[in-house]
């Protein structure tokens, strides 16, 4: 019996892959030039970390963890985020100590057992960026603009709207929690199964339900902006001048609460509407309080992350195709083999990309396979060719050819690779 990967999990074959390299580096030259640099953090960690930042009434930790214990005895779960894992990092290397104002952003594989659908899987890659140590407004603005600035680059702007909302601070949140509870309980009969039960843990969650029972009933329900203090309504009020003032076009959704317990004050997501239910392809905000949370000293962060196999299905297929070699290795005969693979790497160490084939099989079906993988150029070498230590270059696009030294070969080629990139 053939095994079959996992359900919910993919793999990412050659023809996919220039678009995950190519948009690897867009994310990490934009990210750098905003000042964050990367970090790698462990895929595994302790579970409580993720149910002690999440929140134990969420959708992640109460069914969509991974989690299992090892053969040492401990428990553990494979990360369905990165921002707990950044946050027990900075507090762990000791940032909030030494160095609390800190960018970081990372790419990697995160793991949530949901159901899968377009654009939802149980292993999927997210570009997450935490920015430590400010808690001043301009770093909210500053953060979001870049995210819209990586979207602009990738000529998405116009297929992606930009939403906002604050949530205030830990006190303005409980008011609000208490509010929406009060809300909830005079429309309890209405709420699907899962809402009454949060509805006492966690009220929040009700605004987040997919029922469409649950939107109905909640659909005038009171909006956390309005249970801002002062200094948050000032906060909020800031980051959306500053977001004007930079050209960044959003929207405030009074009603956008996140899945994740730990935000307070702003939170963000950067929707579509070209991936059916899966319309968020950024969401992040402020967390003011997890540092302190995980055992830190008291730092303001906040971040987001991109979910990359949303963002690759609206790039589509023609953003990025795969490389084809410049050069076909086109030979006959065992001299004529070796003279062709060390052409070869002298060319690959002058920056060509190369191939050949191994088998010895007919010129013809060689210039054939050269043909069929799209490349440019045929480095020919016969009987003749070995004799006279010479090569044979072909231009297989338009059908011309000469017979050179193998150095001049070599220069020829490479030039004009070098100037077909530039182009
Ligand atoms: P999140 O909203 O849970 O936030 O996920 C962020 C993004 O990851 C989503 O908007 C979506 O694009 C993608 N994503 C989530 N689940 C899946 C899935 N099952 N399949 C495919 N893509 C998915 C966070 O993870 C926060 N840690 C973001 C953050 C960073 N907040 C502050 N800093």
């Amino acid at each position: 019996m053939k095994v079959k990967k996992l359900k919910g999990f993919r793999d990412v074959l050659p023809e996919e892959s220039p678009a995950w390299i190519k948009l690897e580096q867009v994310v990490s030259q934009i990210f750098t030039r905003y000042g964050f640099a990367q970090v790698r953090l462990p895929l595994l960690e302790q579970s409580t970390l993720f149910s002690r930042t999440i929140g134990e009434a969420t959708d992640i930790v109460e069914k969509e963890m991974y989690t299992f214990v090892d053969t040492g005895g401990e428990q553990i779960t494979l990360r369905p985020e990165g921002t707990a894992s950044a946050v027990r990092a900075f507090v762990e290397n000791g940032f909030d100590r030494s160095n609390p104002k800190a960018r970081w952003y990372y790419i990697g594989s995160m793991f949530r057992r949901e159901r899968p659908q377009k654009g939802r899987f149980r292993q999927f890659n997210q570009v997450g960026v935490e920015c430590f140590g400010w808690k001043a407004p301009g770093a909210d603005a500053d953060v979001i603009t870049m995210l819209w600035d990586l979207f602009t680059a990738l000529g998405l702007s116009g297929r992606v709207s930009l939403e906002i909302n604050s949530l205030g601070c830990a006190d303005d949140r409980k008011a609000y929690s208490d509010k929406l509870a009060k809300y909830g309980a005079e429309r309890i009969d209405k709420l699907c199964d899962n809402c009454k039960k949060r509805l006492g843990k966690n009220p929040l969650r009700i605004l987040d339900c997919k029922s469409p029972s649950c939107q109905e009933a909640t659909a005038d329900a009171p909006s956390p902006v309005d249970s801002l203090c002062d200094e948050c309504t000032e906060h909020f009020s800031t980051v959306r001048i500053l977001l004007d003032d930079q050209g960044v076009p959003f929207k405030v959704n009074p009603r956008m609460v996140r899945g994740l317990d730990y935000y307070s004050r702003t939170t963000f997501e950067l929707l579509t509407t070209e991936l059916g239910a899966q319309n968020a392809v950024a969401a992040g905000g402020r967390y003011d309080a997890l540092v302190e949370q995980l055992g830190g000293r008291p730092t303001p962060g906040l971040g987001f992350a991109i979910g990359l196999e949303r963002l690759i299905l609206l790039l589509g297929d023609e953003w990025a195709s795969a490389d084809t070699p410049d050069v076909y290795m086109v030979y006959t005969g065992a001299e004529a083999f070796l003279m062709a693979m060390r052409l070869r790497r002298l060319l690959m160490l002058r920056s060509t990309t190369t191939t050949i084939d191994f088998e010895q099989r007919s010129m013809k079906a060689q210039f054939k396979s050269a043909n069929t993988c799209g490349a440019k150029w045929a480095m020919v070498i016969g009987e003749s060719e070995v004799e006279k230590g010479e090569v044979t270059v072909k231009n297989l696009a338009e059908s011309q050819q000469q017979t050179l030294s193998i150095n001049n070969a070599i220069e020829l080629v490479s030039t004009k690779i070098i100037a077909s990139d530039e182009e």
